[in-house]
Formats: C-alpha cells, sequence, structure tokens
C-alpha cells in the first residue's frame, strides 16, 4: 500500500516562499557558520540564508526538497553561503533550481577535485553523487534556489567543518574572486 497521500504546494518562483508552508523554516546566522567563514562573524545575530522545507519521511524511495534563500553580504573577504556537505549517504544526488539572484555553486569531491558552476534563475545544476556543495550569494539581491535530492541522503557538515572546500569564493574589485583556500 501507498505509504503518502498525494499533497500540493504553491512556490513562489521569485520569493522561494511555499504555500502552505509544510514545514519549519531552517535559519542560519552569521554565528551559525562560525568556523566555516575564515574570519570570525562580526555580526553573529545576522541572518545569512534560510531553509523552507517539504518534509517527507527520510527513505531511498522519496524525494525531498526545499527552497534556500541566501542573503547578500560578506564575511571578511568571503561572500555569504552556505555550510555546504557532503550528503551522508555519499552517492545520493541532488538536483537545484535557479530562481532569483546570482550564484555561485562549488563542488568538491573527497579527493580534493573542484567545480564552481552558476545558479541563475532557470539555470538546474545536477550534483553529483560524491560531491560536496555549497552555494555563495556573488550579488547583491537574494540567492533563491530550489533543491530536490534523494530521501535518505542526510548531510555530513563535520567534514566540511574540518577540511572547509579547495577554494574559497571572495569579493574582488572587479567581481568575484575564486582562490585556492590556504587552510584546505
Ligand atoms: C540539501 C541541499 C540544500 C541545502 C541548503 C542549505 O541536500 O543541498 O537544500 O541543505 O541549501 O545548505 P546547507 O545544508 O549546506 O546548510
Ligand atoms: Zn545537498
Amino acid at each position: 500500500d501507498p505509504k503518502l497521500d498525494p499533497f500540493t504546494t504553491l512556490l513562489d518562483l521569485k520569493l522561494g516562499t511555499f504555500d502552505p508552508e509544510r514545514g519549519p523554516v531552517q535559519v542560519r546566522t552569521q554565528e551559525d557558520l562560525r568556523g566555516f567563514f575564515q574570519a570570525d562573524p562580526p555580526r553573529p545575530d545576522e541572518l545569512v540564508y534560510r531553509v523552507m522545507p517539504v518534509p517527507v519521511p527520510t527513505e531511498n524511495s522519496e524525494i525531498q526538497c526545499s527552497t534556500t534563500v541566501l542573503e547578500p553580504g560578506t564575511v571578511g573577504d568571503e561572500y555569504y553561503m552556505t555550510k555546504g556537505h557532503f550528503h551522508a549517504v555519499r552517492d545520493r544526488s541532488e538536483i537545484y533550481i535557479g530562481l532569483a539572484g546570482e550564484g555561485c555553486l562549488v563542488l568538491a569531491t573527497e579527493d580534493g577535485r573542484h567545480r564552481v558552476e552558476p545558479i541563475r534563475e532557470g539555470m538546474v545544476n545536477y550534483v553529483p553523487g560524491g560531491w560536496a556543495h555549497r552555494s555563495v550569494n556573488v550579488g547583491d539581491e537574494p540567492l533563491v534556489f530550489f533543491a530536490a535530492y534523494v530521501g535518505d541522503a542526510g548531510h555530513d557538515y563535520a567534514t566540511i567543518e574540518r577540511d572547509g572546500f579547495p577554494v574559497l569564493v571572495c569579493r574582488g574589485d572587479d567581481g568575484p574572486v575564486v582562490t585556492d583556500n590556504p587552510h584546505y
């Protein structure tokens, strides 16, 4: 017998909000990102991003989805970004769809390969299993994207907190600059 009943929610394609909301909004402040940015947070209470979830059972047979709204800003030279994670079940994949703003998706494998892909309205980013991923807002407006991923993927933040990503995305005089992470 099917485990779930069908449901429908309305996604605001500009704001990334769901109506009705399906689950508790996750809020991440500068303080929550301490240790992920190179610099200590200058304004610990300031909002960096929110995740709006559409919760379903965390099982391989389901598809989780959510939207992320990442504010514009910097800590030190680094643009506001998500913590970033490997999926706890390493081979689980994910799809991002850009809804608003200007962003970068930084991806890295455990053996240190990396890629930087653009996130923009209408762009579809494929995140294959085995690639850690972090989104970065390199614009002046909120970066909004939709994500759908395998239900039992889970999140491994600890590896990123310890090692970081191979590259940093920083504000330069003429826009974003991708540099090697000296602490990786
Ligand atoms: C889920 C996923 C996104 C992120 C969200 C916040 O697998 O990749 O929904 O969870 O963008 O980023 P993190 O989880 O790195 O804080
Ligand atoms: Zn993910």
